[in-house]
Order: C-alpha cells, then structure tokens, then sequence
C-alpha cells in the first residue's frame, strides 16, 4: 500500500508533492519519488527510504515546472530500492506514472511487452502500466492509451500519471478498489490517496468510484467511466484543517491522537445512527467483520448485542467467507476506519453476493466501503495518522453504544477522557516496569475482554513486547504455564459483576510470581497489586471506555522508553490494502 500526490497549477509543484507525501507516509515509507514536467521534458527523483532525507539528499524542491507526482511506497512486488521506488517511466520517459495497489495479470502483460522489446528497470507491477500505455499512446491521444490500458490490467489500483509531451499539462488518474480523491483549487488541482495530503491547500474535494478516471488541468477535471463517457462525481468540503491532520505540538502523532479523544467524542456521538440502528433492530442474525482494533471494538458489539438477546457473531474479516455462509436474511456490519482494508472488502463483497444488507462504520469520507454499504455511519473523528489506532476505536465502541444504549449513556465520555488522561504519570512510571519484559499478559472477564485484547494488540504492535490477553477463566487451561517471577499480568479489575471471579485469576497469577499492575477501583484488588491504576466509580457498562485510554497510554509510552516511533511500527502499515 501507498501513498500517490499529483498537483497542477500556477505553484511549483516540488513544494506540493513534498508536503503532501509528508503527511501520506503513514500509509508507506520504504521509499520515496517526484516526477516534475518542464517544457517537453520530466525530471524523476527517487529513492529508498523517508521524504525527509530523499528530499532533502536528492533536492526534490529544486526541480523546476508546476506538474508532477509523487509517491510514497511500501513494497508489494519487489524489495524496497531505488529502481523499485516510484514514479516509474515507460522505456523512452515520455509516460511516468505512480500506481498504488496490485496489478494481478502483471507477469502476462510483462512477457508481452518483452516480446515487443520492451525491458524493465524495476521489478513492480507498476512499471508495465507506464510501459503499456506507452504502446498505446503512439498511435492514439492521451486520454484513449490510459482508457485502453486501464481496460486490460487486473487487480487494483490507484493511478496518477503524466505525460512528457502533454501541451495540455494534464494529470491523469483512475482508481479501482484502491483510494484517489481530487483536489479544488482556483487555478490548480490535486489528487492524493487522502484529503489530509492536500488539506493545506483546499477543503473541496472529489472522491473517485471503483473505475473512474479523471483528467486534471489548471483549469479544472473531468471524470470518465471505464468505457470512456464522461460522468460527474459528487464535490464534499471538509472542514478539517491542517493542524488537525499535524501533530500539534505533540512529539508523536499517537500521543496527539490519544489526546484528542476527548475533543473529537462529541463530534462522534453526533453521528447519525437511525437507519443502523433499525436495521440491526429488525434482523434476526447480524454478522460483524473486521481486522485488527476494529475486530476489537466488532467483538464487543458482538456481547452487547448477545446480552441482549441478539444473534450476533465477530468475525476476523479476512476469515469469514471460509465459516460462514451468510443468507437473505443475515445483516452484516463493518466497523474498518480506513475504508479500504482489502480483507474487509473481500468479505463484505462475498456476503453482498449472498443478497446480505451492509452496514460500514467508517471514518473515511469517500472511501471504498462507503460505495459498498447500504447504510454508512461515520466516525467524525478527524483523520488518525498514528498506525496504531487509538481514537478511531474509541469512536467506533462510542457509536456502537450509541446504537445499543442511545446517546445519553455515553454524553459524558468527553470529561471522562480528560479524566484518565490526568493518569498519564502514573501510567508512564508503570511503562518502565515493563519496558524491559519479554512477555506481558492481559486479563479481564465479560465486556473487559475486547478491551484487554486491544492493550495487548496496542502493546505489542508498537513496543515489540511479546503480549497475549485472555478471559480470566483461560489463564489456568495453559497459559498459567508461562507465569513465572516477575511476569506482568495486566488485570482488568473494574467493579463490576466480573470482579469476584477475576480475583481468583488475580490470586492464580499472584501466587505464581506474577507481577501484577491492575487497572481497577476495588480496595481488596489494590491490595493484592505490585501496581495500580486507580479508575473512578462509573456506570459498569463505561469502563471499557476508562481502560482503554489508560491502555493505550501504556503502550505509548513503553515504545518511546524503548526509543521506537509509535507512529511508525515496524512491518506495519495503517491501511492494508493486500490481502
Ligand atoms: C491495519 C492497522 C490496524 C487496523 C487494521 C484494520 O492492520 O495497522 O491498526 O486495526 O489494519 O484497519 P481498518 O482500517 O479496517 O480499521
């Protein structure tokens, strides 16, 4: 997966690309480009490694004309170098081009193209585009090789491309089944994977469907469907601003966005839930996909709706279509805050296939989901750039308990997050205990259980501790074997009807060796812990929403003890797009 900027316009465009491949790079950073095009002829620099140091090594902002793309990419075909790296040209430069996504039927189009004479500088699937399109565009315009070569590649992608001899200095994208939204400007336009790479420059926007390709000038865009007739797509404007897609002022996106829960909640609860509820509301049997948090916050939609009474069922997204064999009659539901998780529209699009009603619950305005779902709820959050997600699951478990318990029940999640943000100290004494540790548990019973799988996940992604978390009653069927001196175990001890049987696990541990830090406001548990943090006394369905912050803190701080950037965890990326 990949990030693509495209800019034309009276500015110069190395200073637009390198600000927007800045805040893409959450979706890949192993290598980085700029293709710029000046009077018949296109400057390409690229890379291995991140914006700020390719920039600055190879002057990206000294490369002169007001068209170019850029692209920031983390490796599918072929390893991560210089000659892999985007944009790639076709074999005489005249077409270069950035692609983002998988091109299936690349090594057939390939071992054509070598019949033709063509060789390949890189090992990407993407540089057989440029190459193809270059076939075609000798013996047609523009806009009909990019049709005719978009007509014969498989798989997905997000594409910008330009040409050398273009006197029209036009961009020319098309997506399917990988992001591409357009830009409004007065005198120029832009296309990213996202909005917040052009956020500093407009908030009006146009986001592509699944086979669109749109031309881009100076002047304005037009947008066509596969066959080649034109269309028009629905403009939004954000009301985003820039800092809101920047750190401000905080030394890692993931802190920042852990602080701005408390501000983005309501926003969150404002969201409109009256035709997901309804629809949940008159099904007999709902199905929940999801990976990775989301599948968290999926899971204890699934208890919510169990307690009362519901036939509901968590699956891992990428999964489900070898379990289960949905019907007419079966209402899936997705919570993905990227939109684009390629397991998530796998399994959505085999449940739609078996006539199933579809429910997303997104934060991506325009994203691929959101062309899919029969009814879509938004998270409103703000774009999360941190990989690790922290307030886009906060704000999926807020509009799940809105759809269950309704909006009064959660009015006052907003203090309650400034309250255990106060915890932060305490939390980060707690983190050096643990920075050292190999191995890590979590425990908790009933609704507590997504939350403790979600600090193990959020602990392990971004501090590389090995972690696991289980249901209470679990630890004595075989894990109680890894207990030994000095191993952390993590109790979730809220007061609630959990409590008496998850002190006996507490005790289980404890009498073992354990270390253990609990999270919890019960005096007899506190008793019993090498470390607490204290929770204030809430209603027993909020302290998932308590735990979590606290949780996610943790994790925070042990990876910058250990000297990693939480915002950027090895061998992981924020939106999959591969399955
Ligand atoms: C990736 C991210 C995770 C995320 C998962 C699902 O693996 O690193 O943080 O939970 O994808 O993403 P989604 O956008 O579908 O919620």
């Amino acid at each position: 997966m990949c990030g693509i900027i495209g800019y034309v316009g009276n500015r110069r465009a190395a200073e637009v690309l390198i600000e927007g491949l800045k805040r893409l790079e959450y979706r890949g950073y192993d290598s980085v480009g700029v293709a710029i095009a000046n009077a018949g002829t296109i400057e390409v620099r690229k890379d291995k490694g991140m914006i700020e140091f390719v920039s600055a090594q190879l002057d990206f902002i000294s490369i002169d004309g007001h068209i170019g793309i850029g692209h920031t990419r983390w490796a599918t075909h072929g390893a991560p170098c210089k000659e892999n790296a985007h944009p790639h040209a076709s074999l005489d430069n005249k077409v270069i081009l950035a692609h983002n996504g998988v091109i299936e039927n690349f090594t057939q189009l390939k071992n054509d193209l070598k019949t033709k004479g063509h060789t390949f500088r890189s090992e990407t699937d993407s540089e057989v585009i440029a190459h193809q399109i270059a076939e075609h565009v000798n013996s047609m315009p523009p806009l009909k090789a990019f049709l005719k070569t978009l007509n014969e590649l498989e798989g997905s992608y997000g594409i910008a491309a330009i040409f050398a001899d273009d006197k029209d200095e036009q961009i020319f994208v098309a997506r399917r089944n990988s992001p591409l939204v357009l830009g409004i400007g007065k005198g120029e336009m832009f296309c990213a994977s996202d909005i917040p790479a052009m956020l500093k420059y407009t908030k009006t926007f146009v986001p592509l469907e699944d086979g669109d390709i749109a031309v881009l000038s100076a002047n304005g865009y037009k947008v066509y469907t596969l066959d080649g007739s034109e269309t028009k797509r629905k403009q939004i404007t954000v009301d985003w601003n820039v800092e809101m897609a920047q750190k401000g002022g905080y030394p890692y996106f993931m802190l920042k966005e852990i602080n701005d829960q408390r501000h983005f909640i309501n926003e969150t609860i404002a969201s409109d839930v009256v035709v997901a509820k309804k629809l949940i509301e008159e099904s007999e049997r709902i199905d929940i996909v999801a990976c990775g948090t989301s599948y968290h916050a999926g899971l204890m939609f699934s208890y919510l709706l169990q307690q009362r009474g519901k036939s509901a069922q968590a699956f891992i997204a990428s999964d489900y279509p070898f379990i289960v064999k949905p019907n007419q009659k079966t209402l899936v539901v997705t919570l993905t805050q990227s939109g684009e998780t390629a397991d998530v529209l796998q399994a959505v699009r085999y449940a739609k296939k078996s006539g199933c009603k579809l429910i997303a619950i997104t934060n991506v305005v325009g994203s691929t989901i959101t062309n899919i779902a029969d009814n879509v709820v938004y998270l409103n959050t703000g774009p999360e750039v941190g990989v690790a997600a922290t307030k886009t699951f906060t704000a999926q478990l807020a509009i799940i308990y809105k759809i269950i318990f309704g909006k009064e029940k959660i009015s006052s999640l907003s203090d309650l997050f400034a309250q255990m943000m106060e915890k932060e100290n305490e939390v980060k004494q707690i983190a050096a205990q643990l920075k050292e540790k190999q191995n890590l548990f979590f425990i908790g019973r009933g609704i507590s259980v997504p939350i403790a799988y979600e600090g193990s996940l959020k602990l392990k992604e971004i501090s590389y501790i090995h972690s696991e978390a289980y249901p209470g009653g679990e630890l004595k069927h075989g894990t109680l074997s890894l207990i030994e001196n000095g191993v952390p175990v993590i109790v979730l001890a809220p007061t609630d009807d959990t409590l008496p049987k998850l002190f006996g696990n507490l005790k289980e541990a404890k009498t073992r060796g354990a270390l253990i830090i609990s999270l919890t406001n019960d005096e007899k548990t506190k008793a019993e812990s090498n470390f607490y943090i204290e929770l204030p006394i809430l209603d027993p369905d909020l302290y998932p929403f308590a735990m979590v912050i606290i949780l996610q803190l943790l994790a925070y701080h042990v990876s910058v003890l250990k000297g990693i950037n939480p915002d950027r965890p090895r061998n992981l990326a924020k939106s999959v797009t591969v399955e």
